[in-house]
């Protein structure tokens, strides 16, 4: 995490960052204490979800926006800090110096409904039984909230020939048009940094205005060389996290994609419709053929994979791809948000706001 050179001082935007963390604490202290009743009937409940929604308590929104107005780094911030200590420095004369605001969109996209919604309607909520498909997506959501990108949920229908995750290609589509950039992501999939931009990994990627995608491969394994591999043995890339970019290309890419399964110009494309894996198969072994240029493969380690994965060194430097311990996006949503909280609360402690350190020079009763 960066330590920003503002932080030693007592500006006003410390203090306000301060209150929002305690602001946090109390709506979070407010919403466990009813939870361990059964508040589907309970009136203190209610009266707190009504208050949460009038004007006269500080929306989340703006919780978040004070928590990180002073950690988050710059879009062309020289190196962000890993939390081992590891530095991981923007090539020179970066691109993206401003914040695109809502000229981005963070873009979830499912068939289910939320389950923890559901859960909610009937007045329970326990981050701890939370499912990672909720983790994931308020990870999303937060990180559009930090950094002032618009955010949407598409609750898209099912197809009935084809599997779930070919709802990609037209859900970018009709949402690109309003866009400079939109940033999907699946729900087992997250920022590892919610205190770092967008813009910035734009920057450490060199991603250039042809580019119409940013996609990171797959692992490679010599065990099973084909598992990943398309039919001219090159590793396809991960749908799970993708930038496109609003360019030329990108329509024209996007329609060729969705309907590549309609065997026109791409003869027995249709083969993925259902199996494994689905539109990514499709991408890897059609799409991307005739759209090299305007693609931009990351290694896989990049935007793949998560800590603990040995092959292809996948181990999401700045987006973490959980494939199989999917429960695990819960935990770095949490240690962000968690630093985020505890930084002013030590700040309170560095600078004694409020005298509560005090000194007993002498161990003795008075
Ligand atoms: C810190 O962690 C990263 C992976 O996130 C690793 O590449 C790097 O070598 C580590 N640095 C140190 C000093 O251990
Ligand atoms: C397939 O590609 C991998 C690298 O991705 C390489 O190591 C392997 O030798 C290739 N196999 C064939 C049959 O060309
Ligand atoms: C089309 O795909 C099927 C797999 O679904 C495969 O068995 C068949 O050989 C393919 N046909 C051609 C012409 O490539």
């Amino acid at each position: 995490m960066m330590m920003p050179s503002t932080l030693g001082g007592r500006s006003p935007l410390f203090a306000l960052s301060v209150s929002a963390g305690f602001v946090l604490i109390f709506i979070f202290a407010l919403m466990a204490w009813p939870s361990r009743m059964t508040f589907g009937a309970s009136h203190m409940y209610r009266s707190y979800r009504y208050a949460a929604n009038s004007k006269a308590n500080v929306p989340i929104s703006e919780v978040i926006k004070l928590l990180y107005q002073n950690i988050k780094a710059a879009p062309s911030e020289p190196f962000i800090r890993e939390p081992n200590g590891s530095h991981l420095e923007l090539p020179p004369n970066p691109r993206y110096t401003k914040n695109m605001g809502s000229d981005v969109l963070i873009l979830d996209l499912e068939t289910r409904p939320l389950k923890s919604t559901e859960e909610y309607n009937n007045g329970e909520y326990e981050w701890r039984n939370l499912n990672h498909v909720s983790g994931g997506i308020f990870n999303h959501y937060t990180y559009a909230l930090v950094h002032g990108y618009d955010y949407k949920f598409i609750h898209a229908s099912e197809f009935e020939d084809r599997h779930a995750t070919w709802i990609k290609p037209s859900a970018l589509a009709n949402h690109i048009k309003k866009y400079k950039f939109i940033v999907f992501l699946d729900a087992d999939a997250a920022f590892r940094f919610l205190h770092v931009p967008i813009e910035w990994m734009l920057n450490y990627w060199s991603i250039q205005p042809h580019h119409s995608f940013v996609m990171a491969k797959d692992p490679w394994s010599a065990r099973e060389p084909q598992f990943n591999s398309d039919r001219f043995n090159r590793t396809y890339t991960n749908t799970g996290f993708m930038i496109v970019q609003n360019n030329e290309n990108t329509m024209p890419i996007l329609k060729a994609w969705h309907e590549c399964p309609d065997d026109t110009r791409y003869k027995n494309c249709s083969q993925w419709k259902r199996p494994r894996f689905h539109e990514q198969s499709a991408f890897g072994e059609y799409i991307r053929y005739d759209y090299e240029q305007y693609i931009k493969e990351l290694d896989c380690g990049e935007a793949n994979g998560y800590p603990g994965v040995d092959i292809s060194n996948c181990q999401g430097k700045l987006i973490r791809h959980y494939w199989f311990e999917k429960k695990n996006v819960k935990v770095d949503f949490r240690e962000n948000i968690m630093n985020a909280i505890t930084l002013p609360i030590q700040r309170v402690f560095a600078e004694n706001i409020g005298g509560i350190v005090q000194e007993q020079e002498e161990n003795i009763i008075h």
